[in-house]
C-alpha cells in the first residue's frame, strides 16, 4: 500500500503561488488546494480563477478541498477546471450522491470531507460512489493548528468501513499532520496525508515531504489494517 503526500498551499506565499507549488513538485504526489468561502468556514482564500491558473502551471495534480457552502452548485466547476480530485464537505452538500457522480462524470476523483465532530457511520453506504474520504484532524478554516488525536478512532472505523467495501477508496488525513503525528495517522488507517505548515515552514520542503513519506510508509507497512486483520 503506497502512501501519498499532498502539501497544502494554504500557508504558502499567496503572492508567489506558482513558485510555491513548484517548490514541492519533485517530492509530492498532489497539491492540496484549500478553497474557503468565508461562509462555511471563517476564512476566505481562493476560488476558481486561481485554480484554473494553477492547473496551467502545476506539474502535480490538484487536490481541491472545498470548504464552501452549496458545493452542489459550485464543485463541478472545479472538476471542469481540471482539478484531478474534488472534495466537498458532507455538512454542506444537499445531494452528495448526485454531486459525487457529477464530479466523476467531469473526470475528477470524488472526495467526501468530514469535520472532526462528523461521524463516518451514517455515510458508509455512500462509499461505492466515492474515491476518497477526507477526515479533518483540525476544525476547518486555518493551517498551523494542533492535531486532534480524538479523530483517530474515526480514522480506524473509516478504514474498516472502506475494507468492507472493497478497499479501493483513499483515506486522507487533513490538519496538523507533521513528523510528530503522521505515524499514528498511518497506523490508524490513513493513506493520503495533507501537510501544510509542516512542509511550507520547512527550509527544505522536498526534504520535509520525503521525511513525511518515509515515516508514513514505515508506519503503514507495519499497520494491522494493511495485514488484513
Ligand atoms: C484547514 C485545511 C488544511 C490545512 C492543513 O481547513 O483544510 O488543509 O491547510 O494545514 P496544516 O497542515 O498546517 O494543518
Ligand atoms: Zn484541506
Amino acid at each position: 500500500m503506497a502512501v501519498q503526500i499532498s502539501p497544502s498551499i494554504l500557508n504558502s506565499d499567496f503572492a508567489r503561488l506558482a513558485d510555491e507549488v513548484a517548490s514541492v513538485s519533485q517530492s509530492a504526489d498532489w497539491v492540496h488546494v484549500d478553497v474557503m468561502d468565508n461562509h462555511f468556514v471563517p476564512n476566505l482564500t481562493l476560488g476558481l480563477p486561481v485554480v484554473e491558473s494553477l492547473r496551467k502551471v502545476s506539474v502535480l495534480p490538484l487536490d481541491c478541498h472545498l470548504m464552501i457552502e452549496d458545493p452542489d452548485r459550485w464543485a463541478p466547476a472545479y472538476a471542469e477546471a481540471g482539478a484531478a480530485s474534488v472534495t466537498f464537505h458532507i455538512e454542506a452538500a444537499a445531494a452528495p450522491v448526485r454531486l459525487a457522480r457529477t464530479l466523476r462524470a467531469a473526470g475528477a476523483r470524488a472526495g467526501l470531507a468530514l469535520k472532526p465532530a462528523t461521524p463516518i457511520e451514517p455515510y458508509e453506504d455512500l462509499l461505492p460512489e466515492l474515491d476518497m474520504i477526507l477526515i479533518m484532524s483540525v476544525e476547518p478554516g486555518f493551517g498551523g493548528q494542533r492535531f486532534l488525536d480524538i479523530v483517530l478512532p474515526k480514522v480506524r472505523r473509516a478504514r474498516q468501513a472502506i475494507q468492507r467495501h472493497g478497499g479501493q477508496i483513499w483515506l486522507q488525513m487533513d490538519g496538523g499532520v507533521s513528523a510528530e503525528t503522521i505515524e499514528r495517522c498511518a497506523d490508524a488507517g490513513a493513506d493520503v496525508f495533507v501537510a501544510g505548515s509542516a512542509v511550507y515552514s520547512a527550509d527544505d520542503r522536498d526534504a520535509a515531504v520525503r521525511e513525511l513519506r518515509e515515516l508514513a510508509q514505515r508506519a503503514t507497512d507495519s499497520a494491522s489494517w494493511v495485514q488484513g486483520h
